[in-house]
This record gives C-alpha cells, structure tokens and sequence, in this order.
C-alpha cells in the first residue's frame, strides 16, 4: 500500500502552509486520495526540496521564530511517558512492515519453487515464458526504484515528526494544530491562537474538559479535579493535564469574544519599549498559574503606581503570558506620562478584562485587509498574529497609514511580509489627503467583494475608510471598525 500522508504533516515536511497547498490542490497541481497525500504524489510535487537535509524546514522556522520573536517555542522533548508511548508506536510500525517483508520473501520463495514445479515436463514455449516471468521479478526485485532515496528521507523525517509532535483535530470547529514537545493539549491550542475554553490550567477547575474522540492521550500533569466515571468512559479528560500519544481528534467548545469571562489578575511589568518620543508598548509577564483569556483585537484596563488606561491589547493570544499594550503619549494621559518617564521595571500591574467584541471572524475564510491608522496599528497587530497563528485566511494586506509617530514597528511588519508568502505589507506616510489615498488604495483591489476588512483609527477615519471601501465593492457586512480614541 502506497504511503499516505496527512495534509498538515506534508505542510511541516515542505516548509509551506496549508493555504499554499490548498491552492495547489485546488488548481491541480497536487492530487489527493482521501484527503491525503501519496508518498509518490509529495515527491512529483515537490521535486526540488532536499528531503535528507532539513536545512529548508530550518530556513522557514528560522524566519518566523524572528517574525514573532515574542513567541514562546517550547523545543523540549515530549513527556517520558509520551515519548515512550510514540516509540512504543514506531516500533509497532516497524514490527509490521518486517513482518510484511518477511511474508513477501516467503511468497517469492513458494514462487520461485512453483515456477521450477510448472517448468518440470513443460513445452519449450512454457518454459519461456515461465523463465520470462522469473527474470522479470529477479530484475524489479533487484532495481531500487530511482526515488526509493528520496522516498526513504521523507520517511525519516515524517516519523521524526510524529516523535516530536502530534496533530489535533478540534470539533466540531475544525481548527487543527500540533502538539510540540512537552505541551499538553492546551498549551498547543493556545500556542496556536485556538480558544479552547479553561480557567486555572493547571487541572483545579474543570473547565477545559473536552471529550476524546480518536486516538490516545496520555496524563502528563497531576490533576486535584475528579473526573467522575462517567466522564472517563465516555472520553472525557482535561485539556491542562494530557498530552496526545498520536495524532487525536477532540470534542471542544472555541470560545467566542462573549465566552471569556471579566477577568481581573496582577501581573508585573516584564519591560517598557519606547519607540519613539510618541509612542512606547508595555510589556507584561502574567503569572503562569493565572493567564489572561482573551482574544485578537480586544482591550484590557491596565493600572501601575495608582494611574491606569483602557488600551488594545496588541499581542497575540498565541503568545503564553507575554501581553503587550501600546500607548500614545497625550497630554493629561497620566499612565502614559509614567510609562515614558518612570522607572517600571518589575512593577506591579493590575489588568481587568478583556472588553470588546471586534475579534476575528474564524468562520470567514475569505482574504483579510488590515488597514492601521496611526497607532490603531495595536489592535490590528494583535489580530494579524492572531489570524497568522491559525493560519486563517488566504491572503492578508496590511495597510499602515502614519500619522506622526511614523510606522513604528516597520521592522517587525516587514519581517511578516519576508516570512509569509500570503502576507503584504504597504505603509503609507501621512498626508493630508486622507479620503484621497482611501480613494488609490481601493483602486488595487477590483475584487473587493471577495475581502474582510478589518480597521482601527479614529470615527472619522473609519467613516472615511468605509465609504471607499463600500461604494468600491465591500459587502457592508464583512467591514470589522474598531474606534480608537478620536
Ligand atoms: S483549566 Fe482548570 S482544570 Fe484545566
């Protein structure tokens, strides 16, 4: 039987994403047998990557570990008891297949001596043929077919992955995602922007209990929550404590913006970034036993020394317990005067929410523009990562149109753009012509019917925004604002 291979695994194995092999087998250029790939297929497809080299997987991880530099990648080894379960597995394969080899010699060795029984007393025409058919197996049994090479390194590093990681199916939402190294089934969900519902994570609550529906997991963290007999013979674990064995398919509920809880935590100040004399991001390290729930796009009321401010949250749900706001510096703003000129470093801070409801659309899986006025870049930031970490949509275009305090983050922006295909990144300086340069930037897009636009700036940006947008094509409907301070 030819070698099959799911779609998110040839996706790590060829260093692109699921949307570009998407479009390949959209358009034909890759075939699929029951929504998998053939061993064969992967190497006709991808004929110019080096399978016994991972130096391309390397180039790729390379550049999105310094996209997202904030991203915590856990390159620990997998539980021990996880670990020897999937070698467990492995070893099970490879007894199979020396098993199936074994039973093939035996089939040519009854061949062989049924082709000298049939050729004792037969015609010479007989002969001749039964020695044809003799030479013809010896000869294939002898060739290495010319790909068998190729074909065994991709083996190689397949298993490597299915040791270091295993795939989760999450539904009924279908989201889908990769359990790395020592994570559980929660940490990997969150890792990938996945809103799984939980509360303490660390197994007292209940909160993260789903159902398992295929495959193995394995308790790698202690739990005080029962799970009452029920629950365990129907499948039920805790997301916070297991770990996958194999690749699993899990019943859970994604939360939505109204799902998550008010949430009220003190966390510390991790550093203050100023990026220039008008803007400055606070970062903030949550305690690992209390993280903050949230959601790309949403807002927290953060407080230091006695002053607090409302802000977008613009980092990404993805990233652990590294929250990041950024503030501008206005006058009477008091939070950010502190944060501009005091000492923080460690300080307390007290964080209460999220508030708002302006998140991704998970459903849409339609192309997205972002379009950041000034420093409505935050949220947007935090709902491109959001939307980067779940690998939603086709394609993503951010527009960053400056007001005074530039394209302060440009770097990272550009970094994007140079680790995605699918992502392009076009800044605009400031003008005075607002409505004018609405009016060009709609003009690139002809098909805007087929868009997501999501937007952050003031009312009368966005009031200008959304009426190039919708008079150019945009469906009212697939327009996401979000009002920042005016
Ligand atoms: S999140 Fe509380 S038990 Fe898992």
């Amino acid at each position: 039987m030819s070698h099959l291979l799911p779609l998110s695994r040839v996706a790590k194995l060829v260093g692109q994403s699921r949307h570009v092999l998407q479009d390949m087998i959209r358009s034909g250029a890759l075939a699929t047998f029951d929504g998998m790939i053939q061993l064969d297929e992967l190497l006709r497809a991808f004929p110019d990557v080096k399978w016994d080299d991972d130096a391309e997987l390397r180039r790729v991880s390379e550049i999105k570990d310094k996209a997202f530099a904030k991203r915590v990648r856990e390159l620990a080894l997998p539980d021990k008891d996880v670990l020897t379960a999937r070698l467990n597995e492995l070893g099970n394969d490879y007894a199979a297949a020396r098993a199936l080899l074994l039973h093939y010699g035996n089939v040519m060795t009854w061949l062989d001596e049924k082709i000298d029984e049939l050729d004792e007393g037969a015609s010479a025409e007989t002969h001749h043929a039964l020695h044809s058919v003799r030479a013809f197996l010896l000869r294939n049994l002898a060739e290495m077919p010319s790909n068998a090479a190729q074909a065994q390194a991709v083996i190689v590093q397949e298993r490597m992955l299915k040791i270091m990681s295993a795939h989760v199916t999450i539904v009924p939402s279908g989201h889908e995602f990769f359990v790395e190294g020592n994570e559980t089934l929660l940490d990997a969900a969150l890792r990938h922007g996945v809103s799984l519902n939980y509360g303490c994570s660390n197994g007292n609550c209940g909160d993260c209990k789903a159902r398992l529906v295929s495959g193995e997991v394995k308790q790698v963290h202690a739990h005080d929550y029962v799970l009452s007999p029920a629950d365990k013979a129907s499948g039920v674990m805790l997301l916070c404590s297991y770990a996958p064995v194999n690749d699993v398919v899990v019943e859970a509920n994604v939360a939505g913006a109204r799902d998550i809880p008010l949430q009220q935590l003190t966390a510390k100040v991790k550093s203050v970034e100023i990026f220039n004399p008008q803007m400055a991001a606070l970062h903030i390290l949550v305690p690992r036993s209390q993280r903050l729930r949230f959601l790309g796009g949403q807002s927290i009321q953060v407080g230091i020394n006695g002053v607090s401010g409302r802000y977008a949250i613009a980092s990404c749900p993805c990233e652990d317990r590294h929250i990041e706001v950024q503030v501008a510096r206005q006058a009477g703003d008091a939070f950010a005067d502190a944060l501009f000129t005091a000492d923080l470093a460690h300080a307390p801070v007290s964080i209460e929410g999220p508030y708002g409801e302006l998140v991704l659309d998970e459903d849409s899986p339609r192309p997205l523009i972002f379009l950041a006025f000034g420093s409505g870049f935050a949220p947007i930031k935090s709902l491109i990562q959001h939307a980067m970490s779940l690998e939603l949509a086709e394609s993503m275009d951010l527009h960053w149109l400056a007001d005074s305090a530039g394209h302060y983050q440009d770097n990272l922006c550009r970094a994007w753009a140079d680790a995605l295909d699918n992502f392009n990144y076009v800044p605009h300086p400031p003008t005075d012509d607002l409505d004018g340069l609405l009016r060009t930037i709609v003009l690139d897009y002809p098909d805007l019917h087929r868009f997501d636009v999501y937007a952050a700036g003031t009312t009368a940006q966005l009031e200008s925004a959304y009426g190039n947008f919708v008079r150019e094509g945009l469906h009212g409907a697939r327009w996401f604002p979000r009002v920042e301070a005016d």
